[in-house]
């Protein structure tokens, strides 16, 4: 676990003004003719994305939100049925010592950003990659094609992270995070509207709803306009 386990919650009384559905309505910019715009039925919703593809022949995707949300779940299942690359960005940091050493309080690694993101310019530039990770905010935007921002209900987030055996405050702070939607404002704050979708993942049936919705977007992406 590194880093954005324990957000420290900032001026929660501002937050939770902000907090806002699990599915988000996403704009259409129809300005650029260059984008190819369609499509994604989400039950009730219309989610409608851009692509910005550069030189990259397949999108890359990255995939965030509180821990225990199932970030790594979903994405293992998308890489799977689409043939996509999935980076865990912790396992990664952990494997290639991209850190600067562990932070007791925080009970994890403390990611290097400069390093990781070092690590991946080339990757990233090729395209095809789904990045899993627990923040969003230091990867430079135009990696991104469409960033998942998944959330999980409080009571069971709060069930999942006990399972793990998170300490009280390890586990109060992320369910924290999960209620005043940090992720998501994070997402928001680092990416264009557009491209920032938030999905729920409170059981088996999201996981399988979602993963067939971004298989067709990434279907779709990949046809030429
Ligand atoms: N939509 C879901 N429905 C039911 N169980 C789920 C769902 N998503 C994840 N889980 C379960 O919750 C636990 C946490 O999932 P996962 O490890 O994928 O979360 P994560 O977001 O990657 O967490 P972290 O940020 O700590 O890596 C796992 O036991 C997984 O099986
Ligand atoms: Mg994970």
């Amino acid at each position: 676990m590194l880093q954005k386990p324990n957000v420290k919650i900032v001026q929660p009384h501002l937050k939770s003004q902000n907090c806002r559905q699990s599915f988000i309505f996403l704009r259409r910019n129809s300005s650029s003719s260059s984008e190819s715009l369609f499509n994604i039925f989400t039950g009730k919703c219309i989610v409608v994305m851009a692509q910005e593809s550069g030189k990259r022949k397949k999108p890359n995707i990255l995939v965030t939100g509180t821990p225990g949300t199932g970030k790594t779940t979903m994405s293992t299942a998308l890489a799977e049925a689409t043939q996509l690359n999935h980076i865990n960005i912790g396992d990664l940091v952990k494997e290639k010592k991209l850190h600067d050493g562990w932070d007791d309080e925080l009970d994890s690694y403390i990611l290097n950003e400069d390093l990781v993101c070092d690590e991946l310019e080339d990757i990233m530039e090729e395209g095809g990659n789904i990045v899993d990770y627990h923040g969003c905010d230091f990867f430079p935007e135009r990696w991104f094609d469409c960033v998942v921002v998944l959330q999980t209900d409080n009571s069971v987030l709060y069930d999942r992270l006990s399972k793990r055996g998170y300490k009280d405050s390890k586990l109060s702070n992320n369910v924290e995070c999960e209620i005043f939607q940090i992720l998501l404002e994070e997402a928001k704050e680092s990416y264009a509207e557009d491209k920032v979708v938030a999905l729920k993942s409170d059981n088996i049936e999201d996981i399988s709803r979602n993963v067939a919705t971004l298989t067709d977007w990434i279907r779709n992406w990949s046809i030429p306009v």
